[in-house]
């Protein structure tokens, strides 16, 4: 949530943060700014909307090695240009940009008011940049500057701070993530890794509690308290794939499309068609730990939440051992009981989402074993974690997710059959279930040769005032799936149900016309599926069925879309390929902003 980018070396500065900027306008982009240092000041462009709102107001030539950017999904204080970042000092001489959120920001305005210092915008970052300043004044070392502010806050921060009479930034984190990447006699700052691996390989993951003295030549790092340490240099190795649009019309298109290959991606190397499991290295899962587990308890929000429902189904019938799965941000706040003995994993794209890293924190606390299921290499939750499995999806840059929805149901169906195969998975049904894992890329891609009547399924959808999802089993989550896809980008209000469950309430929201999707795969509960579409049916409702070839069900919706017929336990990851292009056109449709849903952002780094 909220981009940082920055520079310190010899090149200008501005197309490098502008290009940064551009690369994490997912993190937000209700308004965006930079700074950029020259030898005798600092100048300052910001304004309301995205990057390229930013470009189209940038003086032709700005000059300067030294800068900081940011992106903004507002926390405190409207979107307005006074509140965007990056903030500065009341006499100029602090300028800094930050993510997160300062919980004890009014008590500490309040104690500037009474210095003669009024804050000019409403956010909680600027008071940070008023406070260093005035610890400037008072005779303090820019490192002590911060490192006097910084004690006094409550919150989280990701910090890029830039002094008009030093030659160097101060990065500080807590809790929001922050990087350096390190060149030849430069020096990049990031809050995402990716922006930095055009760059550079070399970067320095900052922790909770670390500032650091970024100049040309080195870092130095330190902590609020005034201890020193050596930078700990991490070489990226992940080749992590390609981020830009090319001749895609959006982001999400293109992540849709992408998903046979990132597939492909997440499954190699990863099982044994041999012995029918799978072999997730990164879990470094002994085999006294997988058959002592009495239970498997995994995390998430959005997408990852319905990804995690999955993996659950798919534990609970391959492993036969019990599994749930809760909402992140719900975890800690219910002070679960945590085995040690049990399994927990954290599911998420981004790696970053707070809610999920309390949840970590929390099982970390009380002495569980917790497994990442994450995608950005490096990310916090893999940080934390330490051990799991990245779904190597590559860079999702839609806010909505697609292809880190089915490499993370596929990784987690990975563990299950290695889970199941050390108890109730025969070798022969592990080795069916890989054989058509391993088929289900090219599946993806038969079914994009032909997507069936999407446009017919839009017609019904876009007019709607509300849209209700049902499936039962696997298809209940890939029905939730579906309907958060809907919502989010349409902005249209959707419900998704277990099929069952529809008559005990959502029936009553069915007029004449009301369009119902319904997820039905060729699994042991297509018949019981087709007892709530007929009731929908016989109240009015346009069914769009999703289904798959071959089976008997293809005249039952008013518009059938059949995508390729697989292995009962891996429908979600073709079934949910429709619905992905139903929220996209519809979106289109409407002309939304496919990539940039409003108020969304794509990693939620505050809780
Ligand atoms: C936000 C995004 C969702 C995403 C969720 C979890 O709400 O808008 O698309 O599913 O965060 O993100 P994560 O990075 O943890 O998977």
């Amino acid at each position: 949530m909220c981009g940082i980018f920055g520079y310190i070396g010899p090149q200008q500065a501005l197309p490098l943060l502008v290009e940064g900027l551009r690369r994490l306008e997912y993190r937000g982009y209700d308004s965006t700014g930079v700074a950029i240092h020259d030898e005798n000041a600092i100048h300052v462009h910001k304004t309301v909307g995205k990057v390229s709102d930013l470009q189209r107001i940038l003086p032709e030539r700005v000059e300067g090695n030294m800068g900081i950017a940011h992106t903004r999904w507002a926390t405190h204080g409207g979107v307005t240009q006074v509140n965007t970042h990056p903030h500065q000092a009341h006499d100029g001489s602090v300028h800094l940009v930050h993510n997160g959120i300062i919980e004890n920001f009014r008590s500490l305005r309040k104690r500037l008011e009474q210095q003669g210092i009024e804050c000019v915008s409403e956010t909680d970052s600027e008071v940070l940049v008023q406070m260093m300043a005035l610890e400037l004044a008072n005779g303090a070392e820019p490192l002590e500057a911060v490192q006097r502010t910084v004690q006094r806050l409550r919150g989280t921060w990701g910090l890029c701070i830039m002094f008009r009479d030093e030659d160097l930034l101060i990065c500080a984190r807590n809790g929001s993530p922050l990087i350096i990447g390190q060149g030849v006699d430069e020096m990049f700052v990031s809050s995402d890794p990716h922006p930095l691996t055009t760059h550079t390989q070399r970067v320095v993951y900052l922790e909770d509690g670390d500032l650091a003295v970024v100049r040309r030549s080195g870092i130095t790092m330190h902590s609020a308290q005034g201890v020193s340490s050596t930078p700990n240099v991490t070489v990226l190795e992940e080749e992590w794939g390609e981020s830009d649009l090319g001749d895609a019309p959006h982001y999400m298109y293109k992540e849709i499309y992408e998903q046979p290959d990132a597939l492909r991606q997440c499954i190699a190397g990863r099982v044994d068609r041999e012995m029918g499991s799978g072999r997730l290295g990164g879990m470094r899962l002994a085999h006294d730990t997988l058959v002592q587990a009495p239970h498997v308890r995994l995390l998430g929000c959005g997408t990852a939440y319905y990804a995690a429902e999955i993996g659950q189904m798919l534990i609970e019938k391959m492993a036969r051992i019990p599994a749930v799965t809760h909402i992140s941000s719900e975890f800690r706040n219910n002070d679960p009981v945590i085995n040690p003995k049990a399994l927990y994993l954290a599911v998420s794209q981004s790696g970053e989402t707070a809610d999920t890293i309390s949840a970590v924190k929390e099982i970390k606390l009380k002495g569980g074993q917790i497994f990442g299921v994450v995608n950005v290499v490096g990310s916090t939750i893999a940080r934390l974690c330490e051990k799991g499995v990245y779904i190597h999806s590559g860079p999702e840059q839609s806010v909505a997710s697609t292809k880190a929805f089915t490499n993370m149901v596929a990784a987690l169906t990975i563990f299950a059959t290695q889970l199941g195969r050390t108890r109730h998975l025969s070798k022969d049904q592990g080795r069916e279930l890989i054989e058509h894992l391993q088929q289900a890329p090219h599946l993806m891609e038969r079914y994009f040769d032909d997507v069936g009547p999407i446009t017919e399924a839009v017609d019904l959808l876009a007019d709607a005032s509300s849209v209700l999802y049902l499936g039962r089993g696997l298809s209940a989550s890939v029905a939730k799936e579906g309907a958060l896809k809907l919502m989010e980008l349409a902005y249209i209000p959707c419900l998704a149900y277990p099929a069952g469950e529809m008559k005990h309430g959502p029936i009553a929201l069915l007029e004449e016309g009301s369009p119902v999707v319904v997820i039905a795969p060729n699994d042991h509960l297509k018949a019981k599926t087709l007892s709530a579409l007929h009731e929908c049916k016989a109240r009015g409702a346009k069914i769009i069925l999703i289904h798959e070839a071959g089976d008997d069900i293809a005249s039952e919706g008013d518009v059938c879309i059949p995508v390729p017929a697989i292995h009962p336990w891996l429908t979600p990851l073709l079934t949910v390929l429709p619905l992905q292009l139903m929220a996209y056109h519809t979106a289109l449709r409407l002309g939304r902003d496919v990539d940039r849903p409003r108020n969304l952002a794509k990693s939620v780094t505050v809780e």
